[in-house]
C-alpha cells in the first residue's frame, strides 16, 4: 500500500521541494496551507497523487474542517512533514512587534502541536508513522534579533524528543530537522515584510542551503529502515559557522 504524507506549507520554500521528492519517492501527498491558489497550481503540475489542502494552522477549526474533509485515497497519513513555520521580524525584543510575536507563537508553536495532537492517535493506533518537524539552528543558537523565533524552534527541538519518550514502546518514530542559513524560499522575504532587497542582501554569496537540500533530507530520513530513528539533524551551509561570544566590558 501506498503510503500517504501530509507536509504542511506546502505552497513555497521547502514545502514544494518536499512535495516533490516524496511524490518522486513514491509517496502520494497532501500539500496543505492557506494561500489555496498556490496549492492548486501545483496540483496542476503534480497529477493525481498530490491533494491541495486549504488550511491555516493557527486556526483550530480550519485544521479540523481541512482533515476531516480528506478523501479516503488520501487517508491514512503515515508521514506527517510539519514545515508551516515563519520568523517575523529581527528587532530587539524591547523593540519588536508584540503580534509578531504571538504569530509566530500562534504558527511555530500552537499549529505544529495542534496538527501533531490531531494526527498521532490513528498512528500510535496503526503503530505505524514517522513525524519530521522543521525546527531550525536558531532553536539551539541564540542570535541578536532571533528572540521569539528562536524560542519557538527550541519547543520544536524539544517537543520532537518528548514526543520520542512518550511513543516508547511504539514503531513511530520523530525527527528534527534544524537548519540554518537557506535560500530560495520566501522565509526572509516573510521576515522583513516584503523588504525584498533586504532579503536578497542577505544570501549575497554566502552558498546557502536550498529548498532541495532539505527536501532530499526529509526523504533521507523517512527512507530509514523502521528499527532507525534519526533525532535531530542540524544542517548548515559550509559558508556559516559559530562566533566567539561577545564579551562587553566596564558596562
Ligand atoms: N529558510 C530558512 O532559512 C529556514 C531555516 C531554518 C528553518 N526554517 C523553517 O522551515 C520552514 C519552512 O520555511 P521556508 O524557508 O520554506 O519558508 P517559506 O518559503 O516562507 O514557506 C513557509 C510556508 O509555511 C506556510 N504557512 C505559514 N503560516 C501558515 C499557517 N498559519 N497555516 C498554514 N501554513 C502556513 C506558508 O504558506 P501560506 O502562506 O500559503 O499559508 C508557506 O507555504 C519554517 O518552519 C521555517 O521556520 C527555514
Amino acid at each position: 500500500m501506498t503510503d500517504i504524507a501530509l507536509v504542511t506549507g506546502a505552497s513555497a520554500g521547502f514545502g514544494i521541494a518536499i512535495v516533490e521528492r516524496l511524490i518522486a519517492d513514491g509517496y502520494k501527498v497532501v500539500g496543505a496551507a492557506r494561500r489555496f491558489e498556490k496549492l492548486q497550481e501545483l496540483a496542476k503540475r503534480l497529477g493525481e497523487d498530490f491533494y491541495p489542502l486549504e488550511m491555516d494552522v493557527t486556526d483550530r477549526s480550519s485544521v479540523d474542517k481541512a482533515l476531516a474533509s480528506l478523501p479516503t485515497s488520501f487517508e491514512p497519513i503515515s508521514l506527517l512533514v510539519n514545515n508551516a513555520g515563519l520568523a517575523l521580524g529581527l528587532d530587539k525584543a524591547y523593540e519588536a512587534d508584540f503580534e509578531d510575536w504571538l504569530t509566530m507563537i500562534e504558527t511555530n508553536v500552537i499549529g505544529l502541536a495542534y496538527v501533531t495532537r490531531k494526527l498521532l492517535p490513528d498512528m500510535v493506533k496503526r503503530n505505524h508513522g514517522l513525524i519530521v518537524n522543521l525546527g531550525s539552528t536558531a532553536g539551539t543558537v541564540p542570535y541578536p534579533g532571533a528572540n521569539v523565533y528562536g524560542s519557538t524552534k527550541a519547543f520544536v527541538k524539544q517537543f520532537s524528543l518528548n514526543l520520542r519518550a512518550d511513543l516508547a514502546g511504539t514503531r513511530i518514530r520523530v525527527s528534527n530537522i534544524e537548519p540554518g542559513l537557506c535560500e530560495g524560499t520566501e522565509f526572509s522575504n516573510v521576515r522583513f515584510k516584503g523588504d525584498d532587497e533586504r532579503a536578497e542582501k542577505l544570501y549575497e554569496g554566502a552558498h546557502a542551503i536550498q529548498a532541495k537540500d532539505i527536501a532530499e533530507t526529509v526523504s533521507w530520513i523517512a527512507s530509514q529502515p523502521e528499527h532507525v530513528n534519526i533525532n535531530r539533524i542540524e544542517i548548515m551551509p559550509t559558508s556559516q559557522t559559530f562566533g566567539a561570544q561577545p564579551v562587553y566590558r566596564d558596562l
